[in-house]
């Protein structure tokens, strides 16, 4: 009786501890601060819907409670709808300082009608300059859209609607630094971004459209806090099998607008080194 009581608390024991270092998390409530914003941003339905809103004074923002190293995340957005042009609802991954890594998906909005930009950038040790931007291949205003980022130490994959869209390797072996010291929080925001957003800055926030809002719901990630931790887990060493990899170039043939692997003027010198494996 004893032993099976001592054997059950060992198992209770494992699992608590595991799920400290390795866990699923998906409730706003739980999971997530409203960091600014003033009201602006708003959780609803017990932590299953969170919105955020931008108008003449603020935009808003939330972030994890906890960062993290490494995982596989999930978010549904319903983007600004209507008139949104200038301005910009991001959902990304950020550690901390002036060397910080960064993973980046950047909604930019349009005058109605007109089409949303979905840029995406991955900052590391402070480093950034690594915009792709994409048309979408649907209205991401009229329904919730799933954007998905899976990190591990091998691969930095973007996808929406699970289909792949951007891949970021881990090429260490040929000097280029990956991501993969510095956890990262999950973080959100709406906010004016009239400046350069949409069409290059021409087309600024028409104030009279205000306040903007964006959705967010049915968030899911499996995260790590310690690397070692998640060494069991798939998506850990997951990467693309050839036909993911077919589809994302088909998305990248027919949606992408912008590549800086292309853009040997601004790269005088010579383009960066990840762009002859890519
Ligand atoms: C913001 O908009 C409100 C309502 O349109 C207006 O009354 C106010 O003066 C504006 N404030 C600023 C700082 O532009
Ligand atoms: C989240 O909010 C709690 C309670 O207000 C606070 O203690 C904590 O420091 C906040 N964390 C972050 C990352 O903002
Ligand atoms: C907005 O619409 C214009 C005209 O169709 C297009 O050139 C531009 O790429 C669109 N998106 C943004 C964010 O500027
Ligand atoms: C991984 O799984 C193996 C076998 O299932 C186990 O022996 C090992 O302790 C696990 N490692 C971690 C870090 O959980």
């Amino acid at each position: 009786m004893a032993e099976k009581l001592v054997v059950t608390l060992m198992v209770v024991y494992f699992f608590m501890v595991n799920a400290k270092a390795d866990t699923t998390i998906g409730n706003f409530n739980q999971d997530f601060n409203i960091t600014w914003g003033d009201g602006r941003g708003k959780m609803l339905n017990n932590g299953q819907l969170l919105t955020l809103s931008l108008d003449n004074y603020s935009g808003s923002g939330f972030q994890s409670k906890n960062p993290y190293l490494f995982g596989k995340m999930d978010m549904q957005l319903k983007l600004v709808p209507g008139n949104s042009a200038g301005t910009v609802t991001s959902f990304y991954l950020s550690s901390d300082g002036s060397n910080h890594d960064e993973l980046d998906f950047e909604f930019l909005g349009n005058l109605s009608g007109d089409p949303y930009i979905l840029q995406t950038n991955v900052f590391v040790q402070g480093q950034g300059n690594r915009e792709q931007k994409f048309y979408l291949w649907f209205d991401p205003t009229k329904d919730f859209h799933t954007y998905s980022i899976l990190w591990n130490p091998e691969t930095i994959i973007f996808f929406v609607d699970q289909t792949p869209i951007r891949q970021f390797k881990n090429l260490e072996s040929y000097n280029v630094p990956f991501p993969n010291k510095q956890p990262m929080w999950i973080k959100s925001s709406l906010w004016d971004g009239s400046n350069w957003a949409t069409r290059g800055g021409l087309v600024k926030i028409d104030w009279t459209q205000a306040p903007f809002t964006a959705s967010y719901r049915n968030f899911v990630a499996q995260v790590c806090q310690k690397s070692s931790s998640c060494s069991n887990k798939s998506w850990i060493t997951e990467s693309l099998d050839s036909s993911s990899e077919g589809k994302m170039k088909w998305v990248q043939k027919n949606y992408m607008i912008y590549n800086y692997c292309t853009d040997a003027k601004r790269f005088p010198e010579g383009l960066p080194v990840e762009c002859k494996y890519t």
